[in-house]
């Protein structure tokens, strides 16, 4: 069939809107038709040609939500009809990772997926004779996708896609870094270093786990009090007197555990020394430039500090996506306030302009 796609060209150009092919799902795999797609940071960094991993042509998208039109042979957990949201990180609950509880970091497709193809090595993205390389396995600018069955989390139907899509990458990743990796205490202390859509989930999962405070770091007073309306209770601007701030807030202790969701590496470092002496966890959820490393004074480590990182905020997407979108709905995830635009995919690049500008949290691309 024919489909309209934002395809990268060209690195460092916008993207261009376009038809391209699709071809049906082979076994194991699910045709989905996008409803809704949000733009993240990873989609404009690769557009950028930044990302040394980067090729073109791709149909970019990573934050997709939609309903399953079709399915391949052998497909037996999803079928026609199903909502569902799309995993950049899959989980195959078999391989030893899957199985061995200790992370969500699964094996199954891992290298296709990094070069571009599905699992068989092979796209079902086609313009005539050339073949269209997959992005993240996933490809969600598009008005539909072909996608492994072990990448798609069902969610319920009753739960508006268009918001719902957030949990495929920003909104998890951050709720994620607070339930799954630093499984937050009732009452404890927070702090969560950038307040984009990452931060603003650690702010959320904090607040559902029941942090007894949670103070956002943000120069910007526009995202903070995004954060203050999502349970922060404290905020400070940040710059290079905050960890002093941090521990004059603490008793002089610092805090049970920071969340840091800029991408700095000094913002990574301020958040490593903010966290308890004692037992204090720090996790790092923003993704550095290349090539940049993080200092650590190791006596922060020997006096009981731990650091963590966590990709897709350490869920496993077929497991969690569903139990955070059925928090959505309970009325207890508001995932609406993360959502500050709506635009119909033609727009995609105008997409690029707000959020290099940080004018709203996310926009969401609808079809
Ligand atoms: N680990 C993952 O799987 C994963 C997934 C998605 C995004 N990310 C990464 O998470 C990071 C955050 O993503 P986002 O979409 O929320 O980004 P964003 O750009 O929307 O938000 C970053 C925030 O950091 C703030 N900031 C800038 N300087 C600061 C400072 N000195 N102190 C405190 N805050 C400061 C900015 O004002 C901004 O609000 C990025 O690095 C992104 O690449 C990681
Ligand atoms: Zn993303
Ligand atoms: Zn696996």
């Amino acid at each position: 069939m024919q489909i309209r796609a934002a395809v990268l060209e060209e690195f460092g150009k916008p993207l261009v809107v376009q038809d391209v092919g699709l071809e049906g799902p082979k076994a194991g795999e699910v045709l989905v038709r996008v409803q809704a797609c949000g733009v993240c940071h990873t989609d404009m960094y690769t557009a950028s040609g930044v990302d040394p991993t980067g090729y073109a042509p791709t149909v970019l998208g990573h934050e997709g939500a939609g309903i399953v039109e079709a399915i391949g042979e052998g497909v037996t957990s999803l079928r026609p009809g199903d909502h569902v949201v799309t995993l950049f990180s899959p989980q195959c609950r078999e391989c030893i990772h899957c199985t061995s509880g200790k992370t969500n970091i699964c094996l199954a497709i891992r290298e296709q997926q990094g070069l571009g193809y599905l699992p068989d090595g092979t796209t079902r993205l086609h313009r005539g004779e050339e073949r269209i390389r997959h992005f993240m396995g996933t490809s969600t600018f598009a008005e539909a996708t072909v996608m492994p069955e072990i990448a798609l989390a069902k969610v319920p139907s009753e739960a508006e896609l268009d918001i719902l899509c957030t949990l495929a990458c920003g909104a998890t990743t951050g709720i994620g870094a607070a339930l799954y990796i630093a499984k937050v205490e009732p009452g404890s202390t927070v702090v969560v270093f950038g307040a984009g859509l990452v931060g603003l989930g650690a702010v959320a999962g904090a607040k559902l786990a029941g942090a007894g405070r949670i103070v956002i770091v943000d120069p910007s007073e526009d995202r903070r009090r995004e954060a203050l309306g999502l349970g922060a209770t404290d905020e400070l601007a940040g710059g290079d007197s905050v960890v002093e701030e941090i521990l004059e807030m603490t008793d002089g202790f610092g805090s049970d555990y920071t969340f840091e969701a800029t991408g700095l590496v000094a913002v990574m470092r301020q958040a490593v020394e903010a966290a308890r002496m004692g037992w204090g966890q720090c996790v790092i959820a923003g993704v550095a430039g290349r090539g940049e490393t993080l200092d650590i004074i190791p006596r922060y480590l020997i006096t009981g500090r731990r650091v963590a990182g966590a990709s897709f905020g350490g869920a496993r997407g077929r497991d969690n996506v569903p139990e955070l979108a059925q928090l959505y709905l309970d009325g207890k995830l508001p995932l609406e306030k993360f959502i500050s635009h709506h635009l119909p995919l033609e727009q995609v690049n105008d997409a690029f302009d707000l959020m290099h500008h940080q004018d709203g949290i996310r926009t969401v691309l609808t079809f």
